[in-house]
This record gives structure tokens, C-alpha cells and sequence, in this order.
């Protein structure tokens, strides 16, 4: 069996590629639903069963553990997915999200206990990062910012205008000394958001946490870890295959990349 690992679009190709890195000994399929992103925008229910769907596919296609790399999804889809869809439909497998990872990373690094979140509208309105943190951290002080409009810079080769839009998001955030980078996109602007936060601000970063956390639960599972396959196999799937998705993925990874289009 394999890793999947699923994001809304191709976003979650940053973590996959510091994942392939740590762990490269393991067979990868990334899905992307590059037909259907952003999720940032939609309601709940559909950001659901547009996870499910992905996670079924994925399951199909041999994989016996899913991470979840879309912060959206995993704010909104989640809990109900291990707690009921997997029990009943996929037994034995696991499905694992990354915001449980960063709210224990922000928590670890604060002093002060002041942590921002900057994430999609639906992750920020879900409440899910707050009650993580709140959870780990009875006295922490959140401030949540949804910073919309950095998925489509990205998705539109526009990076070169996110400065003064970081700028204006960033400032409701003066005083936190932690801030959780609470979506796949936002790693690509981390350098530009911890100058603007200036020293002395911890910015947690999923590409840097999420390895070593999926690491920790192969490790904590060997049970899992013996049923996945390790031929350094890589798959890259999306659910619309355009000129500009290859162009983005090339650039995000570093290469040009196979990807084949599939239909969830
Ligand atoms: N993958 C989403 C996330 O991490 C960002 C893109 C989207 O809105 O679908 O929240």
C-alpha cells in the first residue's frame, strides 16, 4: 500500500515534496482536486463530501494512510471522517490532517501564548485551529485572520503583488509571538510574512512539521508501516490537467512533473 496525500489543488505539492524528502523510501500518490479549488470559499457540507470522495479515490488506488494536506478540509471534514466514515467504510486505514500538528508546534514555540492564525475563510469561520489550540493551551490568546486572496496569487503566477496584501493581513496580528501558517499555499510566502512580522515571531511552517509528525505515527503504527510499500514510486493525480496546473507544479516542485488527470 501506499502514502496519499490530498490537497484542494496543487498547494499541497509543497508538502509532499519536503514528505518525499525526509521519507523517501515510501510509494507516494498526491491527489489534487484542481478542478474543484479553492475550498477555502465553500460551505461545509460540500468542502465534506468533496474530501470524502478524495479520500475514497485514494483508497482505492492502494493507499493504507491519507494525509490531508488542505487545512480547509481538514478543518471541516476531519473529524467526521475518522470518527465515522473510516470505521465503517475503510477499517484499518488512516487518515491523518495537519492541524493538529501546527496547533502542537505553536504551542510548543510560544512564551507568550499569543498565537496568530492566517488561513482560508472557511478554516478561519470552522473555528477548528482556535479549539485545537484551546485544547492544548487552556490560557492561549488567538487571533485568527482569513488572508483570502494568497491561494489565487499562487494558483495565478502572481506572487510578485503579495506584499502589501501580507502587509494588510499581518496587522491585526502585532503582538502574537507565534504564527501558524494555517494553509498549503502559504508556505511559498514565509520568508516575506517573518520579515514583515520581524524578529522575535516563531512562524510554524507545515512543510517543516508535517514529515517528521507523519514519521512519528509510522513509528507509533508498525502494524501500518510494514503494509506500505517502499520502491520510491511517485504518482501525481489532479481532476483537471491544465497548461497553467503543470507550470505551477513544475515550479512548486522544483522539476517538471508526470501528472495524470483522473475523475473523482
Ligand atoms: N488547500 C487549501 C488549504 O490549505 C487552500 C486552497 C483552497 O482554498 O482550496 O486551506
Amino acid at each position: 500500500m501506499k502514502i496519499g496525500i490530498f490537497d484542494s489543488g496543487l498547494g499541497g505539492l509543497i508538502i509532499t515534496h519536503s514528505l518525499t524528502q525526509a521519507l523517501p523510501q515510501y510509494d507516494y500518490v498526491y491527489l489534487g482536486d484542481t478542478a474543484r479549488v479553492p475550498y477555502g470559499n465553500r460551505s461545509h457540507d460540500t468542502i465534506y463530501e468533496f474530501t470524502r470522495a478524495a479520500i475514497d479515490h485514494l483508497f482505492a488506488r492502494g493507499c493504507g494512510i491519507v494525509i490531508v494536506a488542505c487545512n480547509t478540509a481538514s478543518a471541516e471534514a476531519l473529524h467526521k471522517l475518522q470518527g465515522e466514515y473510516l470505521p465503517k467504510h475503510h477499517p484499518g486505514k488512516a487518515v491523518l490532517g495537519v492541524l493538529i500538528p501546527a496547533a502542537e508546534a505553536a504551542v510548543a514555540a510560544t512564551k507568550t501564548g499569543r498565537i496568530g492564525v492566517l488561513a482560508t475563510n472557511a478554516t478561519i469561520s470552522s473555528g477548528a485551529f482556535d479549539r485545537e489550540l484551546g485544547k492544548l493551551f487552556l490560557d492561549v490568546q488567538v487571533t485568527s485572520v482569513a488572508a483570502p486572496l494568497l491561494v489565487p496569487l499562487v494558483e495565478n503566477d502572481a506572487t510578485k503583488w503579495a506584499a502589501p496584501i501580507i502587509a494588510d493581513y499581518l496587522r491585526p496580528l502585532g503582538g502574537v509571538d507565534t504564527l501558524i501558517l494555517g494553509c498549503t499555499h502559504y508556505p511559498l510566502f514565509k520568508h516575506l510574512i517573518a520579515d514583515q512580522m520581524g524578529h522575535g515571531v516563531t512562524i510554524i511552517s507545515q512543510d517543516e512539521i508535517i514529515p517528521a509528525k507523519v514519521h512519528q505515527y509510522l513509528i507509533a503504527h508498525p502494524g501500518l508501516d510494514l503494509t506500505i510499500s517502499k520502491q520510491r514510486s511517485r504518482e501525481f493525480l489532479v481532476t483537471d490537467l491544465t497548461d497553467q496546473a503543470v507550470q505551477l507544479a513544475a515550479r512548486l516542485y522544483g522539476k517538471p512533473i508526470k501528472i495524470d488527470r483522473v475523475e473523482l
